[in-house]
C-alpha cells in the first residue's frame, strides 16, 4: 500500500489510539516506509498489544483527554523519535443514544477523547511539526462529521467539531509548512470500535446477530460492502505522502458511496 505513494524518507511519526484498529493499521503502514513511529494509548490497551509490534513501534502511555497526560507523552515521543513531523489522530469512542439519554458525563466523555484530544494532540505536536518544516496531521473524523444519524448526536457533534478544527488549524498553520487534512470513514467492522457498533445495534434491535448487522449495514452503501482498516490507511497514507502536497483543510470521504447518495 505504502508503495502507492512517496512518502518522505524517515518520518517520524505519532499515533493516536494506535495500539488498535485504524491508528495501529496506520502505525504500521509509517513503519512499511521506513518511518519511526511512536503510538499512544491508555497503558492497558498498550498492553493487550503482541511483544513484537511493542518492539517495533514505541509505546507511550497517554490518555488524550487529560492535558499533562498529552503534554508528556508528547515529549515523550518527540524525545525518543529525535522530533516528530507526522501525526495522526486516532484515538475515539462511539456510543450510540437517544438525546434524552445522553448523561452530561458521558456526553463530555466522547467530546473529550473524540474533539478535544485531537484538539491538545495538535497543540502539543505543533512546535514539532512546525519545526520539521513538513508536518503532517491526518485527523480521524467519521462520515457522521458531515451528516447527522440518529442516535449519534454526541458522536456527530464530537466528528463535526474535527472537520471545523482540521479547516482552521488547516489554514493557520499552512505557512509554517504543515498540512492538516482528515478522513471520513464509513462503518469498519473490523476493529474494536466496529465490534462495538455491532454489539449496539443488536442491542438496538437493528440486526439479531452480527453477521446480520454486517449484511444490512453493507446493503446500506453504494458500494455494497463495509470499510476495511485498509480503506482508511490507504487514504491516510496519500495525505502523509508527497502525492498530496498541495491538499491542507480537506476531509477526505472513505465510505463506500454513502455520502454521495
Ligand atoms: N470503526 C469505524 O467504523 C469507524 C468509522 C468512522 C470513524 N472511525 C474513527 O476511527 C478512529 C479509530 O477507531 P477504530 O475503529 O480503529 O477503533 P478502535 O477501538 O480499534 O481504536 C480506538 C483506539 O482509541 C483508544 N482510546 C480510546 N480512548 C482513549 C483515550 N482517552 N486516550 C488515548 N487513547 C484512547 C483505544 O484504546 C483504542 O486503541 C476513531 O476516532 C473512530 O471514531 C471509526
Amino acid at each position: 500500500m505504502a508503495d502507492l505513494f512517496t512518502v518522505a524518507p524517515g518520518r517520524k511519526a505519532l499515533v493516536t489510539g494506535g495500539a488498535s484498529g485504524i491508528g495501529l493499521g496506520a502505525a504500521r503502514a509509517l513503519l512499511a516506509t521506513g518511518a519511526r513511529v511512536a503510538i499512544a494509548d491508555l497503558p492497558a490497551a498498550l498492553d493487550r498489544m503482541g511483544q513484537t509490534e511493542r518492539d517495533a513501534l514505541v509505546p507511550v502511555p497517554m490518555d488524550v483527554t487529560d492535558d499533562a497526560s498529552v503534554g508528556a507523552g508528547v515529549a515523550a515521543a518527540a524525545a525518543t523519535l529525535g522530533g516528530l513531523d507526522t501525526l495522526v489522530n486516532s484515538a475515539g469512542v462511539f456510543q450510540f443514544r437517544a438525546i434524552e439519554g445522553i448523561s452530561t458525563p458521558e456526553w463530555d466523555r466522547i467530546i473529550d477523547i473524540n474533539l478535544k484530544g485531537t484538539f491538545l494532540a495538535m497543540r502539543e505536536a505543533m512546535p514539532h511539526l512546525k519545526a520539521s518544516k513538513r508536518g503532517r496531521v491526518v485527523n480521524i473524523s467519521s462520515d457522521a462529521g458531515k451528516r447527522g444519524f440518529a442516535l449519534l448526536g454526541a458522536y456527530c457533534a464530537s466528528k463535526f467539531g474535527v472537520i471545523g478544527l482540521t479547516q482552521a488549524v488547516g489554514a493557520e498553520v499552512a505557512p509554517d509548512g504543515v498540512r492538516v487534512n482528515a478522513v471520513c470513514p464509513g462503518s469498519v467492522s473490523e476493529t474494536k470500535m466496529g465490534q462495538v457498533v455491532i454489539e449496539q445495534k443488536i442491542a438496538l434491535g437493528f440486526g439479531g446477530s452480527p453477521e446480520e448487522v454486517v449484511r444490512r449495514g453493507a446493503e446500506s452503501f453504494p458500494l455494497r460492502r463495509l470499510g476495511t482498516v485498509e480503506d482508511v490507511v490507504s487514504a491516510v497514507m496519500f495525505l502523509i505522502s508527497e502525492n498530496s502536497n498541495w491538499i491542507t483543510g480537506e476531509s477526505i470521504n472513505i465510505d463506500g458511496g454513502s455520502l454521495a447518495g
